[in-house]
C-alpha cells in the first residue's frame, strides 16, 4: 500500500485537504447475494465489498508518503480528533493490489501476491455493503439462516479463511469527523477488543479497545473448520477502558475464547478434510441456522446448527465426540451449540456475558457480513488446526515463513452468499447417502423448501475464476502498484 507515487499524482493530493483522499477513487467489488423467503424464494441482489479502512493508505493530506494510522500516533498530525481529521485522508484502494477479485456472485481472497522480486503478505478483510454502496448490509439472523459455497482446497495448515459477523455501526459511525463511514471501511469491532490507531475513523488517543458482539460463522483451511459465538456486555459497537481491565479476557466486556465446535477437536476426526464427508479438496455448502426455543423470532436463540451439503446430499455436522463433559449432555450430543453445550465446555466468559441468548440479541439487531484470509505468526493458527487436538497440523505447519516459502499462492472462495428464512436458502435431492451418515429423519429435520424455490445449492464460479490482479487502471491513470500476479 506504500507503493511510491508518481510525482504528478502527489501534486494532486497536496491540493486535497480534505478527509476522503483523491489519488486513488474507490470503485467498490460487487458480489451479489441472496435474500430468501420460505414464501417467495430467492432474490438477487446488487452488493458489493469493501476493505477495511486500516488496510488503506491513511495519509497526510499535504503528503501521501507520511502514514496517519502509525502506532504511536503522529502527535503534530493528530493532536486531537478534530485537528486529526483536517490533517489526514483516507485513501482509495484498488482491489486487485490487496488480492481480492470479486465476479458476479464470488470473492475471492489472497493471502499473498508477487510483487516482482518476493510475495508479500495482503491478507485482505471485507464487509459487506448493501446496495445503496454506502452503508453496511445488515443481516438479521436470528430465527433464520446463512448459506454460502466455499473451496478452501488451497489452504493448507495455518491459513484461515474466515467469513463472520460483527456488530459494526452500519454506517460505518460516519460522523462529521468520519464523513467516509462505510463506504471506507471503518467502524470495524470485534469480541477481540483490539486496540487499534483509529477506530470509527477517529485517533484512538487513549488506547481504548474497539469491541462488539461476534458471530463466527466459519473460520476454516482444508484441515480443520470451527464456528464460534463470542457474546459481549453492551449492544453495538463501543470501547473498553483498559486502565480498568474491561479489555483484559477474564475481567472484560467481551468473550475472546467463545463457545465453539470443532469436529476434529471433540475427536471426530475423519468427518472434515481432503477425501472426508465433508471433501475439502472440492466445493461444497455451510449452511448455519439460529434456531429459536419456538421456532419464531420471539423467543431466545437456543441452538446454532450446522448443516453441509455436498454433492447435493446434505451433511449434518457430526454428533461424534470424545469428550466427556459433552458426551453427558441432558439428551446428548448432536453437533450444535446449545447453552448445555457451553456449559459443558465450561465456556464461563460466554455465559457471564450473556451467552446463547445475548448472541441471539445481537442476530435479531442486525451484524455486518465480514470475509477475511489471514495466518498467525505468534501461534501459526493451532488453535485452529493444530497440536494433534484441533487438527492434524503439526506444531510447524502453520507457520506463515513456511507458507509464503512453499505454498504461496493460498486463496479462498466464497461464493453465493444468501439468508433468510429456516429451509429457505438450500435444496437437496440426497437426504443422507451412506458417505454422509445422515438419514431421511434427519435431512426433514433441516431441510424445508419444496425443490424449485430454493436457489441453486450447486457450487456456481467456486474455484473457477482465475485470479489477476495487479497493476489497475485507475481514473484512466494507470496507476502503478506493483504488485504482478501469479496465475
Ligand atoms: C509526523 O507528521 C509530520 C507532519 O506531517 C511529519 O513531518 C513527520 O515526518 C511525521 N512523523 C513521522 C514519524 O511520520
Ligand atoms: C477515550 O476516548 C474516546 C474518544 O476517542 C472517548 O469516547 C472515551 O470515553 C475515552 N475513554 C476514556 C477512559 O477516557
Ligand atoms: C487486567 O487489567 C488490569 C487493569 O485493571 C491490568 O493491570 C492487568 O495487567 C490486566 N491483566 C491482564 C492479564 O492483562
Ligand atoms: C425448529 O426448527 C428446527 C429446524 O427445522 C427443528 O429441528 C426444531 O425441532 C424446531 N423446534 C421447535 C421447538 O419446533
Ligand atoms: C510438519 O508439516 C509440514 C507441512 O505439512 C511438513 O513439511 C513438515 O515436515 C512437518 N514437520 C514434522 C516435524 O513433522
Ligand atoms: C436416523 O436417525 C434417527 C435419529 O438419529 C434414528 O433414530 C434412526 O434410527 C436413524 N435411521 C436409520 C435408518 O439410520
Amino acid at each position: 500500500m506504500a507503493a511510491a507515487l508518481p510525482p504528478f499524482l502527489l501534486a494532486i493530493t497536496l491540493a486535497a485537504a480534505q478527509r476522503i483522499g483523491t489519488a486513488i477513487p474507490e470503485v467498490h467489488p460487487k458480489m451479489a447475494t441472496q435474500l430468501c423467503t420460505s414464501a417467495a424464494g430467492c432474490v438477487t441482489r446488487q452488493t458489493s465489498l469493501v476493505t477495511d479502512a486500516l488496510s488503506r493508505s491513511f495519509h497526510a493530506a499535504d503528503n501521501m508518503a507520511v502514514p496517519c494510522a502509525t502506532t504511536p500516533l503522529n502527535a503534530t498530525l493528530c493532536p486531537d480528533a478534530a485537528t486529526c481529521a483536517q490533517n489526514c485522508v483516507l485513501e482509495g484502494v484498488e482491489y486487485g493490489s490487496i488480492g481480492v477479485l470479486a465476479t458476479g456472485s464470488a470473492v475471492t481472497l489472497r493471502q499473498y501476491l508477487f510483487d516482482g522480486s518476493a510475495f508479500k503478505s495482503v491478507s485482505p478483510r471485507l464487509y459487506l455493503l448493501a446496495e445503496d454502496d454506502k452503508n453496511y448490509e445488515p443481516l438479521k439472523l436470528l430465527n433464520q439462516e446463512l448459506a454460502f459455497d466455499v473451496d478452501v482446497s488451497k489452504l493448507g495448515c495455518g491459513m484461515n479463511g474466515a467469513l463472520y459477523l460483527s456488530e459494526m455501526d452500519m454506517s460505518g459511525s460516519r460522523s462529521e469527523l468520519n464523513p467516509a463511514g462505510a463506504q471506507y471501511g471503518t467502524g470495524y469491532c470485534d469480541a477481540q477488543c483490539f486496540t487499534v490507531p483509529f477506530i470509527n475513523g477517529l485517533p484512538n488517543l487513549n488506547s481504548s479497545g474497539s469491541c462488539c458482539n461476534e458471530m463466527d460463522i466459519w473460520e476454516a483451511n482444508s484441515q480443520a473448520t470451527a464456528y464460534t459465538p463470542h457474546t459481549c456486555s453492551s449492544p453495538g459497537s463501543f470501547l473498553c477502558d483498559p486502565s480498568t481491565g474491561a479489555c483484559n479476557k477474564t475481567t472484560g466486556v467481551c468473550d475472546k475464547d467463545g463457545c465453539g465446535i470443532n469436529a476434529f477437536g471433540l475427536g471426530a476426526t475423519s468427518f472434515y478434510g481432503p477425501g472426508l464427508t465433508v471433501d475439502t479438496s472440492r466445493p461444497f455448502t455451510v449452511v448455519t441456522q439460529f434456531l429459536t426455543a419456538d421456532n419464531t423470532s420471539s423467543t431466545p436463540l437456543v441452538e446454532i446448527r450446522r448443516l453441509y451439503i455436498q454433492d447435493n446430499t446434505l451433511i449434518p455436522n457430526t454428533a461424534t465426540t470424545t469428550n466427556a463433559a459433552v458426551q453427558k449432555l441432558p439428551g446428548g450430543y448432536a453437533g450444535a451449540i446449545t447453552q448445555d453445550y457451553c456449559a459443558a465446555r465450561g465456556a464461563k466468559d460466554f455465559t457471564r456475558l450473556g451467552g446463547l441468548q445475548g448472541m441471539g440479541e445481537s442476530l435479531a439487531r442486525g451484524m455486518v457480513l465480514v470475509f477475511s484470509l489471514w495466518n498467525s505468526p505468534g501461534d501459526f493458527m493451532s488453535w485452529l488446526d493444530g497440536g494433534g487436538s484441533n487438527g492434524p497440523c503439526n506444531a510447524t505447519a502453520g507457520d506463515p515463513k513456511g507458507i509464503v516459502q512453499n505454498n504461496p499462492e493460498v486463496s479462498v472462495t466464497f461464493s453465493n452468499v444468501r439468508w433468510g428464512d429456516i429451509g429457505s436458502t438450500f435444496t437437496v435431492s440426497g437426504g443422507g447417502g451412506a458417505a454422509s451418515g445422515a438419514n431421511a429423519s434427519a435431512a426433514a429435520v433441516a431441510g424445508g423448501s419444496g425443490s424449485g424455490k430454493g436457489v441453486n445449492a450447486g457450487i456456481q464460479g467456486s474455484g473457477s475464476a482465475k485470479v489477476r490482479v495487479g497493476g489497475g487502471v485507475v481514473g484512466g491513470i494507470a496507476l502503478l502498484v506493483g504488485m504482478i500476479m501469479v496465475l
